[in-house]
């Protein structure tokens, strides 16, 4: 069947996953796609079920009214809306009812490292980054194109400090010319990161970009989502935004998403496409990253999203 109500038992991977299974994943990725609509459209219902339409990733002057609050999705408690808080945001939601033709969502694999895929991925008319990983450096395989990029907590107030003096606004803008469009920031995660968020989107002034906040209800309602389907853990920023994408594209292409530390060829690669990290604790901790990877696997065989693994031609 090809309904994504049947996916609730997902077999939940080891962590270490046998050459052969790799190449099994490939294997059948590789193999003509075609999108099943029905089981798209069901898929969307339910993700977005509860939500009013124009909510999606971000808080903007026309999803939400002064007065009102939004709670936190990692903290107890609410952020109050006040006017002043209000006028801070957004005037319109980027998204309509129109749905974007086609989407790429980029997670940072090393897998990307010389896939060559940079076309395949700008061919889409939208493309989502996470955690401003770098680009221009790696346009060949990684493309060039940016809508949305989410900044996690690590980068805007360990690397920049929250932008809280001038030579931190200075660095931050520097490195963010690579972007366009929306930086995308978990504002309404925690309560002591909130103020800090606000005040990025007062101090950082781009003709190219704007720090726009992630909507808590709709992640809120995309994780119920998935915690029915028995991913448990906090959701991993790129998992996110695919189901986000799903929604806001005709067609979600997924780069990047490869939670292993080989190729399908067995060959070694890093965690990331441009660093040396490894496979750090905290993401085996609080993420589920493996289940998340079978679950994108499964929802391409559906006909759900399009994976793509290993190099472009
Ligand atoms: N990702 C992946 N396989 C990898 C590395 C990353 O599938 N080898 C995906 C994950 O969905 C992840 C996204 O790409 O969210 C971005 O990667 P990264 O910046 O490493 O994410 P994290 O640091 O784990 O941050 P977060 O907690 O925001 O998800």
């Amino acid at each position: 069947s090809t309904s994504p109500m049947n996916i609730t038992n997902a077999t939940v991977p080891e962590d270490t996953v046998s050459l052969k299974k790799l190449q099994e994943y490939y294997n059948n990725v590789s193999v003509p796609w075609t999108q099943n609509s029905t089981a798209l459209d069901v898929m969307r219902m339910e993700l977005d079920r509860g939500l009013t339409t124009w909510v999606h990733l971000i808080v903007t002057q026309d999803n939400i009214s002064p007065g009102s609050d939004l709670r936190f999705t990692a903290w107890p408690g609410r952020a109050a809306i006040t006017e002043k808080i209000h006028a801070l945001l957004p005037k319109k939601s980027p998204y309509s009812q129109k749905r974007i033709p086609r989407c790429s969502v980029i997670g940072n694999s090393g897998i990307l490292k010389d896939s060559g895929c940079g076309a395949e991925i700008d061919k889409a008319e939208y493309v989502f980054r996470c955690n401003a990983a770098p680009i221009q450096r790696y346009s060949r395989d990684a493309g060039e194109k940016t809508n949305l990029t989410t900044i996690n907590k690590s980068v805007l107030h360990d690397r920049y400090m929250a932008l809280k003096s001038l030579e931190h606004q200075f660095q931050f803008h520097n490195d963010m010319i690579e972007y366009n469009g929306l930086l995308w920031v978990p504002a309404y995660a925690n309560r002591p990161y909130l103020d800090d968020c606000y005040n990025a989107r007062r101090t950082f002034k781009s003709e190219n970009s704007e720090i726009v906040f992630g909507h808590p209800h709709h992640f809120t309602q995309v994780s119920k989502y998935w915690a029915a389907q028995g991913v448990h853990g906090i959701l991993t920023t790129g998992f996110y935004l695919v189901s986000a994408a799903l929604n806001l594209c005709e067609e979600t292409h997924v780069f990047g998403f490869w939670p292993f530390l080989e190729t399908p060829d067995g060959e070694t690669i890093k965690f990331h496409y441009y660093d040396d990290v490894g496979f750090t604790s905290r993401t085996k901790r609080i993420h589920e990253i493996p289940l998340e990877f079978q679950l994108l696997y499964e929802h391409h065989r559906r006909g759900i999203l399009r994976m793509h693994i290993g190099k472009c031609k």
